[in-house]
């Protein structure tokens, strides 16, 4: 999406023609890493556009030529630059404050200044800029601007950006021998047996991705961080981390590690990780003193703890609050972050025990110590409360926690929505969370202004994701996959853009403005998730898929299994009764609004009614069908949809990159014949198990 197609030869007639006035000089005062990279990036881009190379005018002559008005594009912070003083008014100036940023063209459309309050702020702006003169070529002609861009009289461009999270940040599963926990698009481009990659310049290519999403933040490795990895904070790899933090930093994106809670035992030698014993807590000062000597910007530590089998706090009957203040008060002293997972759950339960209920654990856990953490820890709570599955509740947590930072966690990378094999964007389903009211503090209440902090007024607060990237050629495995990465910055930087306007963007920037192809792959991608979701677990159950790995239909794969993750299905019925009447109590976990809907069959939405409820197959949905014949027909449609999927496709061929089609094609045409695979097995075992027939006396094995 870097790729500046608008003046490919061919594409709208020779765009350099029009090149704007301004877009052949650039000018800038300040002097400084972050600067450097907004100025490659703009002249680079504006190169790519119109085919000239501008004019970089740097610090000493710059005052005088800004007075001889020369067109030109004015670079620089509102308070490290003359023009931005000179151009803005106070009131304007105000308007934007952290990463926000102004590009102001002037009235005769001969100068552009792009300010904001920090550097980073004018890189977000530069990568803005472009991205509107790629889907909008109409914007460099003069006097021909879109109607969005009309001010007064003129037709100028005139933009005002803040993003509305403050932290956004990617979690990277990256190990240090090169393999990816659920890494679908190849070996690690960070790793590579054991030790760090030399290729820093992929790591600046993925920086540049990242930054240019509006992307701050990385954590480098895994959460689950095994023995060597728990010597990145150590002198063994720290020098390694502080490269990669050069990397990243050049990028305007602060560097965080996944540490290990035992690491002062693993790596400090000591007998215990207890966070109340003072030889524990000053190690972690050292030690993290150590790494602030090696990275002054670095970001903070992510943990997971007690949870899957990692260390913790609870060895040492310590709850989650004093273990995450312990580090929050060895970070302080440098600013720095502590991210604490609230993925806790008991993952060896005893799947007889009907009692026991994995979705109500995070809530159970963290609820009761709101307002205990530090203000330096943040909270990041997965979407669901189960785990990142096709469909599934959101997490009462969001609502439940007034006192306590927080960030909402999504998995790019597709590990239960089809692995980059199957078509998924993902998009539609992170809009639908935060647009989700808690009703916690009344109506409007939505899940996004709890993940920006404005709900509650936090001071720490954004997204966080799994991301989904890796050596492939192509960054994601499946070139489409792509979207959802691009996707995940856009809505961090604004959550109210549409799924559709980011489908929309992501084509255009990636493949171009002809109209066929921007209407077909959006169009694919817009009904993707559906597609997977109808040939799938049905109605909000989640799992059925292969035991550790994840990938392709295994109904009770994980029936009989320690991890809390059961569909409950016999003779009779199927779901998992979650309500206070008569099951896990899950529901009341909610506000009154919610839990009321929930707790009742007559209101409980069709697509969560295996999640909240066990019913007779015979249950009659709200949308006229029984359960039965919804897993019937859903199933027999998804296979039709995504034989249509891969038919779309083929429209596009000589229309798109060869590379692409061809690896697009192929994995389109495997997503087809894979979802016949889940068809059969579902609509198998689910008539042997009902004995009830298909109304349409379609093929059932
Ligand atoms: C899922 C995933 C694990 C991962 C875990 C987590 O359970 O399968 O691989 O470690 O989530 O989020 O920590």
């Amino acid at each position: 999406w870097l790729g500046y197609h608008a003046a490919l030869p061919g594409a709208n007639g020779g765009l350099h023609k029009a090149a704007p006035i301004w877009s052949k000089r650039i000018e800038v005062q300040e002097q400084h890493h972050v600067m450097d990279t907004a100025l490659t990036e703009l002249s680079q881009g504006l190169s790519k556009l119109y085919g000239v190379q501008p004019e970089i005018i740097k610090a000493q002559t710059q005052d005088a030529l800004h007075n001889e008005r020369i067109p030109a594009i004015r670079l620089g912070t509102l308070d490290g630059s003359r023009f931005a003083a000179a151009t803005l008014t106070d009131s304007e100036r105000a308007a934007v404050h952290g990463e926000g940023f102004i590009i102001r063209e002037d009235e005769a459309q001969r100068e552009l200044v792009i300010s904001s309050a920090t550097l980073q702020g004018v890189l977000y702006a530069v990568f803005h800029l472009l991205r509107e003169l790629t889907l909008k070529p109409e914007r460099a002609q003069t006097g021909a601007a879109s109607d969005d861009m009309k001010h007064g009289k003129h037709k100028r461009i005139d933009i005002t950006e803040q993003p509305v999270n403050s932290l956004r940040m990617i979690n990277q599963w990256d190990n240090v021998d090169g393999s990816i926990e659920r890494g679908y698009a190849g070996r690690s481009i960070f790793y590579e047996n054991g030790e760090f990659t030399r290729d820093i310049k992929r790591i600046r290519d993925y920086a540049r991705l990242l930054a240019s999403t509006g992307i701050n933040a990385v954590a480098i490795n895994n959460v689950n961080v095994h023995r060597k990895e728990s010597l990145f904070l150590a002198e063994r790899y720290l020098g390694e981390v502080a490269k990669f933090a050069t990397a990243f930093r050049d990028y305007g994106i602060r560097l965080f590690l996944s540490a290990n809670y035992a690491s002062p035992i693993e790596v400090g030698g000591l007998q215990s990780a207890d966070p109340l014993d003072e030889q524990v807590r000053e190690w972690w000062s050292i030690q993290t003193a150590k790494v602030y000597a090696a990275i002054p910007d670095f970001g903070g530590y992510l943990i997971k703890a007690d949870s899957e089998n990692r260390p913790g706090p609870f060895t040492y009957n310590r709850d989650h609050a004093e273990g995450a203040n312990m580090l929050a008060e060895a970070l302080r002293p440098f600013g720095g972050l502590v991210i604490w997972r609230c993925f806790v759950y008991n993952c060896k339960q005893d799947w007889r025990d009907r009692s026991t209920d994995r979705a109500r654990a995070a809530y159970d856990h963290f609820k009761p110590l709101d307002g205990r953490f530090a203000d330096n820890v943040i909270l990041q709570i997965k979407n669901g409360p189960m785990d990142f599955q096709v469909r599934e509740a959101v997490s009462p947590l969001f609502g439940g926690m007034e006192n306590t930072n927080q960030v909402i966690e999504f998995q790019i990378t597709q590990e239960y929505t089809g692995q980059q094999r199957h078509l998924a964007y993902l998009v539609p389903q992170w809009k639908e969370v935060l647009d989700f009211d808690t009703y916690a503090k009344g109506e409007g209440s939505e899940i996004k202004r709890i993940a920006d902090g404005s709900l509650y007024r936090r001071p720490y607060s954004g997204f966080a994701a799994v991301s989904n990237i890796g050596a492939d050629a192509c960054w994601t495995g499946h070139p489409l996959a792509q979207a959802n990465l691009y996707g995940y910055g856009r809505l961090g930087w604004n959550p109210e853009l549409s799924a559709e306007q980011i489908a929309d963007e992501w084509v255009r920037l990636t493949f171009g403005h002809d109209e066929q192809v921007v209407e077909r792959i959006t169009g694919m991608l817009l009904c993707s998730l559906d597609i997977y979701e109808s040939y799938t677990a049905p109605l909000g159950v989640g799992w059925m898929v292969n035991p550790d790995h994840h990938y392709g239909p295994n109904v009770d794969g994980y029936e009989y299994s320690k991890w809390g993750t059961y569909h409950f299905a016999d003779c009779h019925g199927i779901g998992v009764d979650r309500t206070v009447k008569s099951g896990t109590g899950y529901t009341s976990q909610y506000h009154a609004e919610n839990a009321a809907r929930y707790e009742s069959l007559e209101t409980c939405p069709d697509e969560l009614i295996l999640f909240f409820h066990h019913v007779p197959y015979t249950h009659v949905l709200h949308s006229g069908k029984t359960v039965i014949q919804h897993i019937y027909d859903t199933h027999f449609e998804g296979v039709e949809q995504a034989e249509a999927l891969a038919e779309t496709w083929k429209e596009l061929e000589g229309k798109v990159d060869p590379v692409i089609y061809s690896k697009v094609a192929t994995l389109q045409a495997e997503q087809a014949e894979h979802a016949k695979e889940w068809r059969d097995m579902i609509n198998t075992y689910f008539y042997r198990k009902s004995g009830i027939q298909d109304e349409h006396a379609r093929t059932i094995y």
